[in-house]
């Protein structure tokens, strides 16, 4: 695999025009995913990838890298968020595989290789008497530059948090640490592109329908991008035989990977992970406004998690979770951001409203202004395999140039 828009070239329509935007964050020294009294040093980089059927967005993924620097090395992969637009068919579950794979087998070193410090900076400032409002402080630096100081008052650095990977690391390939490949599965109307669930175009998916797609791609993806794996599959209050019956393969366990019985009486802060919008993660930042994280015990936060509401009210939400050794390929071409520029990028497409067709087509510019590099695709997959979605259950679908004001949504409202 060279880069991931050859990839993709593969799982789309023959002949069609496509466009990859694939963002990455400056891999910058985070918190660690799971609290730990030493404090490991982590890397965290986030890759935001978004297709283009020609102009118009399709698809975009969010996924979280982190890397923990221990005694040996560890990669936590975590995809946060899947959405469609609903503004042109293309088949995505083939799409996301092949993201997921390009993903597991980017080499590591190069993370590393990317690595960038944060410089604390500081203000100082001469013996004053105490500003009474931020005038009277600017008025003191402008006094002080007029006497001559002409750099006074601009903040400096104080401190430069230097960090040396150590060197064994830096030659690691992706088969020599190990990899937790994890999400949750949660079906709602939108979680990226807001308005989208007005497109009638937009396929969304039920909880069970979802847990069921993202099991057959994940499944897949570990073929091919694992080397070895263990994978688990949880969907609390339900029944082992429910669970098992969601399996892809007879390979799968039931349980997670931040279970295991023999830890069950450990403090669960020592070993559920801190990951953005993760149902455990919020569970856990709970536990420590309540004052009782030093008192959970791993064991006792599954079953107290359980009968959380999120996970009620008949809801099936899939923990799924996989861990293994990985393959290496060159990462190919992507646009590596700033962490500033990343959110700009980001939000160019998170907060546009998808049911505005002349929003929709500023998209495709706006991103080019904020320096990201869009890679051009053809696509090579015959018509005859995409189109399989049967004209018999086929809703309308509007593309770019049909962009009209829509109808009231016609799926059902999830949440
Ligand atoms: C999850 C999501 C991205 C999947 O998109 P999708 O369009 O259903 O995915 P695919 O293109 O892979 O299609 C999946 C199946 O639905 C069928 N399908 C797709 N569009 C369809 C339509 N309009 N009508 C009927 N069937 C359709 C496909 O043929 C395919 O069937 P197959 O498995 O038998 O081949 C989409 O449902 C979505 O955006 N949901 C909202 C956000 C969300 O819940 N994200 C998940 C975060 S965990």
């Amino acid at each position: 695999m060279t880069s991931l828009a050859k990839s993709l070239e593969d799982v789309l329509p023959k002949g069609e025009r496509f466009t990859l935007a694939n963002l990455q964050s400056i891999p910058k020294l985070s918190k660690p995913v799971v609290h730990q009294s030493e404090r490991p040093h982590t890397v965290k980089t986030v890759h935001f990838i978004v297709l283009f059927h020609n102009q118009t967005p399709v698809l975009a993924t969010e996924v979280y890298v982190y890397l923990t620097i221990a005694k040996t090395l560890k990669r936590t992969i975590y995809v946060s968020k899947v959405d469609t637009t609903g503004l042109t068919k293309v088949k995505v579950g083939s799409v996301v595989q092949r993201i997921l794979e390009w993903l597991l087998e980017y080499p590591i070193t190069q993370y590393l290789r990317d690595l960038k410090v944060k410089h604390t900076y500081k203000t100082v400032l001469k013996p004053h008497p105490s500003f009474t409002s931020p005038i009277q402080r600017a008025l003191h630096i402008l006094v002080e530059r007029a006497k001559g100081e002409k750099d006074y008052g601009i903040p400096q650095i104080v401190e430069s948090e230097t960090y040396q990977v150590p060197p064994r690391f830096l030659s690691l390939a992706n088969s020599d640490y190990e990899t937790d490949l994890v999400l949750f599965t949660r079906a709602e109307n939108q979680y990226l592109f807001p308005n989208s669930n007005k497109n009638n175009g937009k396929h969304i998916l039920d909880d069970g329908a979802l847990l069921k797609w993202w099991l057959k791609s994940i499944n897949r993806s570990v073929k091919k991008s694992f080397r070895s794996s263990q994978k688990y599959l949880d969907i609390l209050n339900s029944e082992p035989r429910q669970i098992s019956r969601y399996f892809p393969e007879d390979d799968w366990n039931i349980g997670s990977i931040y279970y295991r019985p023999e830890r069950a009486h450990e403090l669960a802060v020592y070993n559920i992970p801190l990951l953005p919008d993760d149902p455990k993660g919020r569970f856990l930042e709970h536990l420590v406004v309540e004052n009782r994280a030093k008192k959970v015990s791993l064991g006792q936060f599954w079953t107290e998690l359980a009968i959380r509401q999120e996970f009620r009210l008949g809801r099936v939400v899939g923990l799924i979770g996989v861990t293994g050794t990985c393959n290496e390929s060159a990462s190919g071409p992507l646009s590596m951001l700033k962490w500033k520029d990343f959110e700009n990028a980001r939000k160019v497409f998170t907060e546009t409203d998808y049911s505005d067709s002349s929003e929709v087509e500023a998209i495709y510019n706006k991103v080019v202004e904020y320096g990201v590099e869009l890679q051009e695709m053809t696509g090579k997959q015959d018509k005859a395999t995409t189109a399989s979605i049967t004209e018999s259950h086929k809703r309308p679908v509007t593309d770019l140039g049909m962009l009209v004001k829509r109808k009231k949504p016609t799926t059902k409202q999830l949440s």
